[in-house]
């Protein structure tokens, strides 16, 4: 039986098979793939794109997608092992996986960090923990890295540039900003795939502070042995504008302040200036902006960039849709 927990895991010809599935899947709207079948959404936290495409894809389908938020409409669930659970769960994630398993057939889960202490939120306990007690395929819909999104933003790319190879192309991950930390698992997931894609990344971030965590470098640095590009690291935002074809921007916390957020303020708040806006725009290549949404306008990117024919944020959120079936048909084959 087969996850899909991150990109990582999956070789580059399933990949690109999920990617043409997709593409598939926008030009024929319905389809049977999922008749009879079923999925459980379990959303830990909120959402509205993710929610909506799964919910609408798994129809689409033929199939039916029940959502549980639980500690909310779904009875809080234990995850740690040997735990006395004499506080506020009611129930072990062992039982909720397995029962979970005997209804439905594809078991989604959306799961950010804690934001206490990332050497324990980095073992994504909750995917992890479910994926270990599930006899069905679970999907990662983001907990420490966004896959689901990865592959609407590389589809997007590819509808935009007009070819499936991406080899060659400037892409910039920058860091924006934002007034609060927020999970990195999007910019975990960016620097994986567009790496994996064989593009010369830059990982453009404030100071050394806000580089991603170890494993996310390492499974770059071995996307790009295996596929060529290149992957470097920049605080300087002219540079890495320069000629770029791709801006792609997401807001994160710095992890050495992960959970101890009051020192990390006043750093973050003097990179304002990181937003993308227009000016910024015009040093790139004719370059493409995109965001995995939601958005703070004119705090992580303009008007006049969101609003701009190089913005092709909606198109990705579109294809969370299309690429979300290739996943789900190809997990129940
Ligand atoms: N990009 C994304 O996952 O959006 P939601 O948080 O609205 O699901």
């Amino acid at each position: 039986m087969r996850h899909f927990l991150n990109t990582q895991d999956w070789s580059r010809p399933d990949l690109d098979q999920l990617l043409l599935d997709a593409s598939a899947f926008k030009e024929s709207k319905l389809g049977d793939q999922l008749k009879g079948k079923s999925i459980a959404l379990m959303f830990f936290n909120p959402s509205m794109r993710t929610r909506t495409s799964f919910e609408l894809g798994a129809f689409q389908l033929g199939g039916h997608a029940i959502v549980l938020q639980p500690g909310k409409d779904a009875w809080p669930i234990e995850f740690d092992l040997g735990t006395v659970m004499d506080g506020d769960t009611e129930e072990h994630i062992a039982e909720v996986a397995r029962v979970l398993s005997r209804y439905v057939d594809l078991i989604g889960v959306r799961a950010f960090p804690k934001f206490v202490d990332w050497t324990v939120d980095r073992e994504d306990q909750v995917l992890q923990s479910i994926a270990k007690y599930a006899t069905v395929p679970v999907i990662n819909m983001e907990t420490i890295t966004h896959p689901c999104q990865e592959l609407a933003h590389i589809l997007a790319l590819q509808e935009h540039f007009g070819t499936r190879d991406l080899r060659g192309k400037k892409y910039v991950l920058t860091w924006t900003y934002h007034p609060k930390p927020l999970n990195t698992a999007v910019a975990n997931s960016a620097l994986t795939i567009a790496t994996r894609m064989g593009m010369d990344v830059t990982l453009l971030c404030p100071t050394p502070e806000y580089v991603l965590d170890q494993r996310y470098m390492d499974w770059g640095a071995a996307n790009v042995a295996e596929n060529g590009g290149s992957l470097n690291v920049s605080h300087d935002i002219e540079s890495a504008y320069a000629g770029a074809d791709v801006i792609y921007a997401k807001s994160w916390g710095a992890l050495p302040y992960f959970g101890n957020w009051g020192p990390e303020k006043p750093i973050r708040d003097q990179y304002q200036h990181f937003m993308v806006d227009e000016a910024k725009m015009a040093l790139t290549n004719n370059g493409v902006f995109s965001h995995c949404l939601p958005l703070r306008r004119n705090v992580k990117a303009t008007d006049g960039v969101m609003d701009s024919p190089a913005c092709i944020a909606i198109n990705e959120a579109e294809n969370r849709l299309h690429v979300q079936k290739a996943i789900m048909a190809t997990l129940m084959k």
